[in-house]
């Protein structure tokens, strides 16, 4: 126990999370006929290699099966690595998962932490005594958290009669009450509606500005990361594509967003500016795609100017075609 405390105190807050090669491979037993069954291995982390420092907001992102969960699920101790080197403030995990508890909070997206039947409020309290929170930071935690996420009508409303997005709110907030240094949230806002998503990002902003709490966030909504994350890294098949800022990946993955154009009547393609180009009409309506990185604005002023528009939307990459394409182009140059 001494020697633990004396590596907590020497950690540089640069290395809050530090992950050196780190492996999870499963041992999946596939049946392939009467009494026949197959053993095949999963490699769902395959040597992944990063930092993040104490108060950073980092996105994690990458298609489904990429293996971002897994890497979640050992950096809370739920799952030991196969090989490599983890740690979370200084603590391996999975040997010390109890301890690590007190300093980190997690919510997955998919399934909830709270109890079904009993009202919300309750679920709080239970993990008032469970992770033993002295009664004043309680109540102010609660006081605090509650007002923003917009909980306060429904503590006394059993979680199985919250909608998604109210549900997702409660786990944030239970994820919070014993003040962890590190919150994972893997895929907080699948499935949320847009007020509700609205609303978690915000309080995820206010959390890592104001009590600057570490924020590890998987999610395959580019729109998380574009609003919450300077650094963003990219998974796919188990191994780190990508470290760095957003805009970086953009020119990475060279990737487009689509302007939508509804114009008065059918008309021949429209004629852009380069790089900008038509890729699909139908009737009055047209489809340009033009490099994420640039404005639309500009774009939208030529064409508004000769030619006669009703209406326009912008659409945003789409994060697996910008790893498609950065899995082309990076092909052997993978980060760790
Ligand atoms: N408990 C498990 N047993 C066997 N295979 C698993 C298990 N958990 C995950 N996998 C496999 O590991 C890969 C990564 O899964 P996961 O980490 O859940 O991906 P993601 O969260 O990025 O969608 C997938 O191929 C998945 O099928
Ligand atoms: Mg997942």
């Amino acid at each position: 126990m001494v020697d633990q405390d004396v590596v907590d105190e020497d950690l540089v807050d640069e290395d809050f999370i530090e992950l050196d090669r780190v492996e999870k491979v499963f041992d999946v037993r596939k049946k392939t006929g009467f009494l026949k069954r197959e053993r095949r291995q999963v490699r769902a982390v395959d040597a992944i290699s990063f930092r993040v420092a104490r108060g950073e907001m980092v996105g994690y992102i990458g298609p489904n099966g990429a293996g971002k969960s897994t890497t979640i699920k050992m950096l809370t101790g739920i799952l030991t690595p196969s090989g490599g080197r983890l740690r979370v403030a200084g603590i391996d995990p999975s040997r010390e998962r109890t301890r690590l508890a007190h300093r980190i909070g997690v919510v997955f997206g998919q399934r909830t932490t709270l109890w079904w039947d009993l009202p919300l409020i309750d679920s709080y309290r239970l993990m008032h005594r469970m992770y033993r929170i002295p009664d004043a930071r309680y109540r102010a935690n609660l006081g605090r958290l509650v007002e923003p996420l917009e909980l306060g009508d429904l503590l006394d409303v059993p979680v199985r009669q919250l909608s998604l997005g109210q549900r997702m709110r409660g786990d944030i907030v239970a994820a919070l009450l014993h003040d962890p240094e590190v919150l994972y949230l893997d895929e907080p806002t699948i499935g949320l509606d847009v007020v509700s998503k609205a609303k978690v990002r915000e309080s995820l902003r206010e959390l890592n500005a104001e009590r600057g709490t570490t924020v590890l966030l998987t999610t395959h909504d580019l729109q998380d990361i574009e609003q919450l994350c300077s650094r963003v890294m990219v998974i796919d098949h188990g191994r780190l594509m990508y470290d760095g800022p957003l805009t970086g990946l953009h020119e990475v993955g060279q990737s487009e967003r689509t302007l939508v154009v509804d114009l008065e009547r059918e008309l021949p393609p429209i004629e852009a500016p380069a790089p900008a180009r038509v890729v699909r009409v139908e009737g009055p309506r047209q489809w340009l795609a033009f490099p994420a990185s640039e404005s639309a604005a500009l774009l939208v002023a030529r064409i508004a100017a000769e030619y006669p528009l009703v209406d326009l939307s912008v659409r945003e990459p789409d994060i697996e075609a910008v790893i498609a394409k950065m899995y082309v182009e990076q092909a052997g140059k993978a980060v760790s």
